[in-house]
This record gives C-alpha cells, structure tokens and sequence, in this order.
C-alpha cells in the first residue's frame, strides 16, 4: 500500500500557450509558488490538451512548451520544492484516460458546459472530434493518476473539477469492493480506539440512516485527523461510511486562488488571443510603450476633465501594483482632474517594469541554458512516472487486468 495522502498533494495543469503574461503570474503562478513549500505540488504542461483543439496546427507545440517551462521557473515555481513536466513525457495519464473512457458515460461529457461554449466560439475550427469530446476526462486522468486531492484553478474551471470528482466516485462505486470489504473495514474501525471508533459509528449511522449530511462531513473530518492507522485503512473508512467500498481514486477539491482578476490593455480580460497582454519577457520600454498607449476613462478626453478611476482599466493595475498611498493619490487626482493620466500611469510603468527585472534575468539564464530546462522536465516526468505507475498498479488490478 503506497502513502499517498490526497489532502497533501497538489496537481495543476496549464496549456503550452507559449510566453506567460503577468496575469499568469499573479493569477496563478504565485499561487503555485506559495502552494509549493506546504504541499507535494506536480506542476504540468499539458501538451496533449492543446492537441484537442488545436490539432491543426502542431508546428508551435515544443517552442511553446520550451517558453512556457522557461517563464514557470523564471517566475520562482523550484524543480527542487515541485515536480515540473510535461504531460505527454508520462504515457501513463493516457493509460488512465483509457481505462476511465470505460465507464464514463458519454451523456457527461457532452454536458459540461465548456463543450458546446467552445464549439460554438470556435471560429472555423472543427471540434467535432472524439479527442475534444473527451478532453474533461483526460484532465480528470491527469489529476486522478497522482490521488491529487487539491487542485488549483481558475473558476472557468470548476465544472471540470466536479467532473473528475464524478468519475472518480464513479469508478470507487464500481471497483472498490475488494473481498472481505465489510470485515476489513471492522477491524480498521476497531483500531482507531475505543472512543474515535464509537463516534465514527455514530456519525456513519446518522448518515446512513438519516441521510446527515453534517454527520458526513464531521466523520470526514474525524478521519482525516487520525494519525495512527494506514493509509489503506483509512481509504477503507473513508469508503465504508457512504456504503460503497475502499477509495481507489480520491475525489479531488478544487483550489480558487484569491488573486484578483487582471484585465487587459484594453479592459477586457488579459490574454495573448486578445492582443492586449504585458508578458513577463517584454522589455521595460515595451512595458511603457503598453502603459502609455492604454486606453482610459473616456470622460478624461481633456487633462482639465475629471474621470472615475471605476471605469479605468488603468486602475485594476493600481489596486494590483500600487500602495495605498499610490492609489489614494491618483483616485483623488483623476476625480478633481489634478493629474494628467500620463501622470497617473508613471508609478504603475516603474511597479511592472521593477517587479520584472529579477525575473527576466533568471529568464535569460534558462532561455541560454535549454539543456537544463529540459534536464528539469526529464526528471520531473521521471518522478512522476513513479507515482502515476503506483496508481496505475492498483487501477490495473481492480480492473481485473492482472496477469501475474
Ligand atoms: N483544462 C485546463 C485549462 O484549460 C488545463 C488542465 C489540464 C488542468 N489538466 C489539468 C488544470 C489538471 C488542472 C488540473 O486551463
Ligand atoms: Fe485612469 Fe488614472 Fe486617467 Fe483616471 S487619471 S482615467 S485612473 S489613467
């Protein structure tokens, strides 16, 4: 039995867009580099996931992959705190997927909202294809094959979270019940002691019998505290108290960063398909150049007009970069007019381009340096081949497929 303990292990994925922008960084990275130093964190690039969509156009994929791990590790995420790799460098995702497609339903796939959104926003691609359909369920493979139980995302994806989650219990329903389930169970409540095991009986009774969902949850709890039983016998507790059977494949929770959304240039949301992005390797005159040409509140059409910082997008930038001081300053100045939004712009031109300069330089070192960039993603695919061949192994044998 591995020790794998869900609730301390981290998966987040990202697609090779290629450069990152800093809304990447303070919407996601600096999470992942806090998450980093108190979790078990595997960080992934998924390259097949840009397949489902843009399998037509496949010359950018290594470029972009290469750019993308370059910004990850310039940004502060540390090969030597979490596991950096890429997606397709670990076959056996694509073993789980596999596995997984068995028993999931196509009905669910086509009701995750992301299916017909994107088809629909597709401008002329054809996302008709099986691979699209299914690509919930690869991420949901990519998250089940490390017994993740935390996964940091943006709220665009929480529907494929609950995805995972339902395959996941899904697949625990169906292939959990290992024999002797009930009695192992038995002896493993036995050991938790006198007074836990009474009180885990208890809440598993209110919830079987009434249908107490506190019960439920408080037992959950309960369990997750104690330090002196296995893993394995834990998985079995956790199983025994909703009915079913042992825990193979844990129901990953979602993880929403607190960071505030970063809008673009122009006010719409920062993205590189919008063109109105700063990315994190743009030189400081670049950055000015971006500042500078940024549109404003279109009330300010003379220095002497007043505006309101609320319909500026150059103000989500002060509430980001700017100190309390900064901001009262240029809220006060823009609604009496007493600066000009150039003025108001020069603090936050400084902020970007200071806050940049460290990162750029360790940038350069990797950008110089590919060997070693691909050295790190070879031993973190490397790291987690170890783990996901774990999973696989009970997966494998639960399934039936053991020949030995
Ligand atoms: N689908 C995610 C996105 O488009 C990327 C992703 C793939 C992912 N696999 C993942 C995110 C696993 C979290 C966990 O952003
Ligand atoms: Fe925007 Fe600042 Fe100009 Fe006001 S003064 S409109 S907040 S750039």
């Amino acid at each position: 039995m591995s020790l794998v303990d869900p609730a301390r292990r981290v998966l987040s994925g990202m697609r090779p867009s290629g450069q990152l922008h800093i809304g990447h960084y303070h919407g996601v990275l600096k999470n992942w580099i806090r998450l980093q130093h108190t979790y078990e964190c595997f960080f992934c690039i998924v390259d097949w996931h840009a397949l489902t969509t843009d399998y037509a156009e496949v010359g950018q994929i290594s470029e972009n992959v290469m750019d993308m791990a370059v910004d990850w590790l310039a940004a502060g995420v540390s090969p030597s705190s979490a596991t950096l790799f890429i997606q397709s460098q670990v076959p056996e995702h694509a073993e789980l997927h596999l596995l997984l497609s068995m028993i999931c339903p196509v009905s669910w796939l086509e009701r995750v909202p992301s299916y017909k959104e994107q088809q629909e926003q597709a401008h002329g691609k054809d996302l008709g294809t099986f691979g699209f359909l299914g690509y919930p369920l690869l991420q949901a493979a990519d998250i089940l094959i490390y017994r993740a139980g935390v996964v940091p995302v943006g709220g665009d994806q929480l529907a494929h979270i609950e995805f995972a989650r339902e395959v996941a219990r899904r697949f625990n329903h169906l292939y959990g019940r290992e024999p002797g389930f009930e009695s192992k169970a038995e002896a493993a409540i036995v050991k938790l002691g006198k007074k836990t095991a009474a009180l885990y009986t208890n809440l598993r009774r209110a919830f079987q019998e009434q249908g107490d969902v506190e019960a439920l949850e408080t037992a959950r709890a309960l369990l997750k505290d104690q330090q002196t039983i296995t893993l394995g016998d834990k998985e079995r507790l956790f199983g025994y108290l909703e009915g079913g059977g042992k825990v193979l494949l844990p129901e990953p929770q979602p993880l929403l960063g607190e960071a505030p959304k970063i809008l673009g240039l122009d006010g719409r949301k920062m993205a590189k398909s919008n063109h109105n992005a700063i990315f994190l390797r743009d030189r400081p005159d670049d950055i000015e150049e971006k500042i500078k040409r940024m549109p404003t509140d279109p009330a300010r059409v003379h220095r002497t007009d007043p505006g309101e910082p609320q319909r500026c997008p150059v103000w989500s930038l002060h509430q980001l970069y700017s100190s309390e001081q900064t901001r009262a300053w240029a809220e006060e100045g823009c609604r009496s007019a007493g600066i000009g939004c150039l003025e108001c712009k020069a603090p936050l031109i400084e902020a970007v381009q200071q806050e940049l300069i460290p990162l750029q330089a360790r940038a350069a070192d990797y950008q110089d340096n590919p060997d070693l960039v691909r050295r790190i993603l070879a031993e973190g695919a490397e790291h987690a081949r170890v783990e996901a061949r774990e999973t696989l192994t009970e997966v494998r044998h639960a399934l039936g497929l053991n020949y030995r």
